[in-house]
């Protein structure tokens, strides 16, 4: 079902990706390196506007070549019957980000097919071989959607840092002048809790401490994601995922 196709071919490919693309599910990798092909998983697009990287109106073929064309990009619904084009800033099929799906017929959903990581990215990431994944932490400030985002780009099961462990909690703390969002969410489903990113029920390290002191007390509020403090071995505290002020945060990368 994939072609691949040389960067000499590009006006074949245009052809041979059309045919591809209406005989099945997924289309060619066309000429750019590690994007990956796109396979068609279901029906459904979102209404939460903080994962869509962009609107466009256009016919299937063109959205999905948008979507590739854009290292942002990690799914989109296109509408057969609008020509709607919804281009997503997260991997719709990924834990957290699943649940805000809505179900439409209308809307065929597509998610990018990207490869695992073998390596870091760069020296500026740490790799953990105890979680085999690396870590950076990033100062810029964002908010918690916007952090994720960014934690998705740097490859495949890219998110906001997902401590479980002590030696995770150190990476977590390493460098952090100013306190850090963390890839803990409240999700009311399947049963109100926090939960990774990634879809996981959360698990705290043994070694975290809550703002106020003590250990966790249930939840704060509308609160609804987990930040923490600067220094080392700071607390945590629940924040605002949606509303919230930008803080830096750290990403994890697995590598297999
Ligand atoms: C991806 O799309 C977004 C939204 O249109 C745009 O802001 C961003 O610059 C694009 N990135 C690349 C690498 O083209
Ligand atoms: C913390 O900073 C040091 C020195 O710049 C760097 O080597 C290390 O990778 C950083 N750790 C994280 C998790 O960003």
């Amino acid at each position: 079902m994939i072609s691949l196709v040389s960067s000499t071919s590009l006006i074949l490919c245009v052809f041979l990706c059309r045919l591809e693309f209406d005989s099945g599910s997924f289309v060619s990798a066309l000429t750019i390196p590690t994007l990956g092909t796109f396979k068609h998983v279901g029906f459904s697009y979102y209404t939460n506007s903080w994962f869509v990287l962009q609107e466009v109106t256009t016919n299937q073929w063109t959205c999905i070549l948008l979507c590739q064309r854009n290292v942002s990009c990690f799914s989109l619904a296109h509408n057969s019957a609008t020509n709607a084009c919804q281009l997503h800033a997260v991997p719709a099929d990924n834990g957290q980000f699943k649940k805000d799906l809505i179900p439409n017929s209308q809307y065929k959903l597509f998610i990018r097919q990207l490869q695992p990581e073998t390596t870091c990215p760069d020296s500026g990431w740490r790799y953990l071989a105890s979680s085999k994944k690396c870590y950076q932490y990033f100062h810029p400030l964002l908010s918690f959607y916007d952090a994720e985002k960014e934690c998705n780009t740097y490859g495949y099961g890219g998110h906001l840092i997902q401590p479980s462990t002590n030696e995770e909690l150190d990476q977590l703390n390493m460098n952090n002048t100013r306190g850090a969002y963390t890839g803990i969410v409240w999700q009311d489903t399947p049963a109100g809790a926090f939960y990774y990113l990634d879809g996981r029920l959360a698990v705290w390290p043994s070694a975290v401490g809550w703002y106020g002191g003590g250990t966790y007390s249930g939840r704060e509020d509308n609160r609804d994601c987990i930040a923490t403090t600067n220094g080392n071995n700071p607390p945590w505290y629940q924040y605002w995922a949606g509303s919230g002020t930008e803080y830096p945060y750290t990403c994890e990368l697995p590598i297999v």
